[in-house]
């Protein structure tokens, strides 16, 4: 994900700046640069590749000399890593670096070109920083404020005026930006660890608040341009901590990223309240020729794929057959012209699941790759491409990824069931409507039910075996908390269909084997509550994941622990129930001593079969 920093004070500025993005490093980019103040004039310099790169080319083009300047690593969302799509980008009187995404840049785009406005780049950054520049009356702040009255989407900017060579401006909309102070000097940031080698105090900017920064400290204002005062922070983290925001765990704190993930994944794929996959090359046209769907994959992305299987065939009526690449590859599968073949992968760089896209492009099928790593293999060789924006996934569990994954799999399915036409166009917006709330949904989940969770993980402790239980969805989605559990905490657990326990599994229950039940689905829950009932009553433990309407409807007693989440479009409710899966999960894995972010035996990307 995108990094920026700033700096106002004393210092060697594009020394300064280099330096703080070496510390956003971990936060993955493929294209970086800077902007400063060199006498009077805005000088960048940005290429794509990394900092050494850009080190490189500041030693070859000379550094910008001054003390002021703005600096950014980019993860490429519109327009691939190259010189030109690199930050900052600019307006005549206007340089910006910019993190998130603006939703209606097209729009502001095709204004500005009939404005007579010339654009260099294809990133969205070029129409906010010529948007600036058209708006611009002399006056930053108001320039800044009314700017952002036109702007949908997220993101947080770092600008500098021309005309106001000893101060840089920063605005932010829900991505998050910080501003560091010190004595003479002020800083921005996308996050701490960027400052921290210059300050540990620091404040942070909220939605829609714009500082101004010169060396003898910031000011800000509210979005009526009225001046707030804000609480100044004290980072007491060291680097190590400071690069996992203060989490413990990247496992924890990329939990706590899928709200963010998941908005930054659908907004660009959302036009006038219909997905729109235009930008992936893929038609409506099309689509409507697929006869049937095969998604391979492994592990977490299989899972994605399990639930892609049921939402496809629920609304666009096609058949789809789910396959663990390393089966697939060597079975020789019927895969062929009509047909279109979904590989899902976090990495893009799994061996199986590259091998798999091999076999079923030779076997004459359309592929469509579903990979969260720019530029990875899966990626390039794919002949359809979705990207899941879900940022650098560092923790070898997958649990941003596998979000985002389910975000463009509800996706993939609406616009095929429109191509299908066995979705009418106002269902479909209804449904986009529901989706774009899931990122506020799934906030609230972590926000209510993490402390819960927490609690129910201290009694998993000393469990030798658990099993998983649900019906439909909520089957598909116990599969992942499984995995989730057995990776991380090292305990066995297994998913099963709830209605299939009878026909043998149920012997292997007892008070020793607690029973974790997901129940989502307002049609299959009495079904899954008297499959509750016949463990129950063999002794086992119930912790039961429920939506708040199920919970009202529960006899006393039924389940030993009950975690609510809040009710919302059925098909979607995998996004929001997988959440409390992976923070149990998570927990037990601390409970019991391991390091969640390092599974013994696991490595992040499987690039060897
Ligand atoms: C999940 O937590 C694991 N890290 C693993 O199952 C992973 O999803 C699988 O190895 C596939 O990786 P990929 O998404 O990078 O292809």
């Amino acid at each position: 994900m995108c990094g920026i920093v700033g700096y106002v004070g004393a210092k060697d500025c594009s020394e300064v700046l280099v330096n703080a993005l070496t510390k956003l490093e971990y936060r993955g980019y493929d294209s970086a640069g800077i902007a400063v103040f060199d006498d009077g004039e805005i000088r960048t310099v940005k290429t794509k590749g990394k900092l050494d790169d850009l080190r490189q080319k500041l030693k070859e083009v000379g550094k910008p000399s001054g003390h002021v300047g703005i600096g950014h690593t980019r993860w490429a969302t519109h327009g691939e890593p190259s010189d030109i799509n690199s930050h900052p980008h600019s307006g005549a009187r206007v340089t910006i670096v910019h993190n998130g995404i603006i939703e209606n840049y097209i729009e502001l785009k095709e204004f500005l070109i009939s404005k007579g406005r010339v654009f260099l780049s294809e990133t969205d950054t070029e129409v906010v920083a010529q948007l600036l520049d058209y708006e611009y009356d002399g006056k930053p702040l108001e320039t800044i404020d009314r700017v952002m009255a036109e702007l949908k989407g997220s993101f947080a900017l770092g600008i500098m005026f021309k005309d106001f060579p000893d101060r840089v401006f920063a605005v932010r909309r829900e991505s998050p930006l910080i501003v560091g102070v010190a004595e003479g000097e002020c800083f921005i940031a996308s996050d701490v660890p960027a400052i921290l080698q210059y300050t540990r105090d620091y404040y942070l900017l909220e939605h829609d608040e714009i500082a101004t920064l010169t060396k003898d400290g910031v000011s800000f204002v509210d979005e009526r341009l009225q001046p707030i005062e804000k609480e100044l922070k004290t980072a007491d983290w060291d680097m190590e901590a400071a690069e996992k925001g203060g989490y413990p765990h990247f496992m924890i704190k990329e939990i706590h990223e899928q709200p963010e993930a998941i908005r930054t994944t659908i907004l660009p794929r959302i036009k006038d309240g219909l997905p729109c996959l235009d930008e992936c090359g893929i038609t409506l046209e099309e689509l409507k020729e697929f006869k049937n769907i095969t998604i391979v994959a492994c592990g977490t992305a299989m899972h994605a794929g399990m639930v892609g299987k049921y939402v496809i065939e629920d609304l666009a009526r096609v058949p789809v057959n789910v396959d663990i690449a390393s089966e697939f590859r060597y079975r020789n599968p019927i895969v062929g012209r009509d047909d279109l073949v979904i590989i899902i992968s976090q990495s893009g760089e799994t061996a199986d699941s590259l091998a798999a896209l091999r076999l079923a492009k030779s076997k004459g099928a359309t592929t469509l790759a579903i990979v969260n790593a720019k530029g990875s293999s899966i990626a390039r060789e794919a002949d359809m491409l979705i990207y899941t924006l879900a940022g650098p996934e560092i923790a070898v569990a997958s649990t941003k990824a596998y979000i985002t994954q389910l975000s463009v799999m509800y996706l993939f399915a609406f616009e095929l069931a429109l191509a299908k036409e066995t979705l009418s166009v106002a269902e479909c917006k209804r449904l986009i409507s529901a989706l774009q709330k899931m990122p506020d949904a799934v906030q609230y989940v972590i926000e209510n039910c993490e402390e819960k969770c927490k609690y129910i993980a201290t009694k998993l402790v000393s469990a030798e075996s658990l099993l998983y239980i649900g019906r439909g969805l909520d089957y598909a989605l116990s599969m992942e908390g499984s995995l989730k559990l057995k990776e991380v905490s090292y305990i066995h657990s297994e998913s099963y269909a709830a209605g299939e326990l009878k026909h043998g599994t149920i012997s292997l229950i007892n008070d020793e084997m607690p029973v974790i039940s997901v129940a989502t689905q307002t049609d299959v829950i009495p079904k899954t509550i008297s499959n509750i009932v016949e463990v129950k009553s063999r002794g086992a433990e119930i912790i039961l994941v429920c939506t708040d309407a199920c919970a009202r409807g529960l006899k006393d007693g039924i389940a030993d622990y009950v975690v609510e989440i809040p009710h919302s479009e059925e098909l979607l409710m995998p996004i929001t129930a997988v959440v409390p899966l992976q923070i149990l999960a998570y927990y037990t894995a601390i409970n019991r001593g391991n390091d969640p972010d390092k599974p013994r035996n696991l490595a992040k990307s499987v690039t060897v079969e």
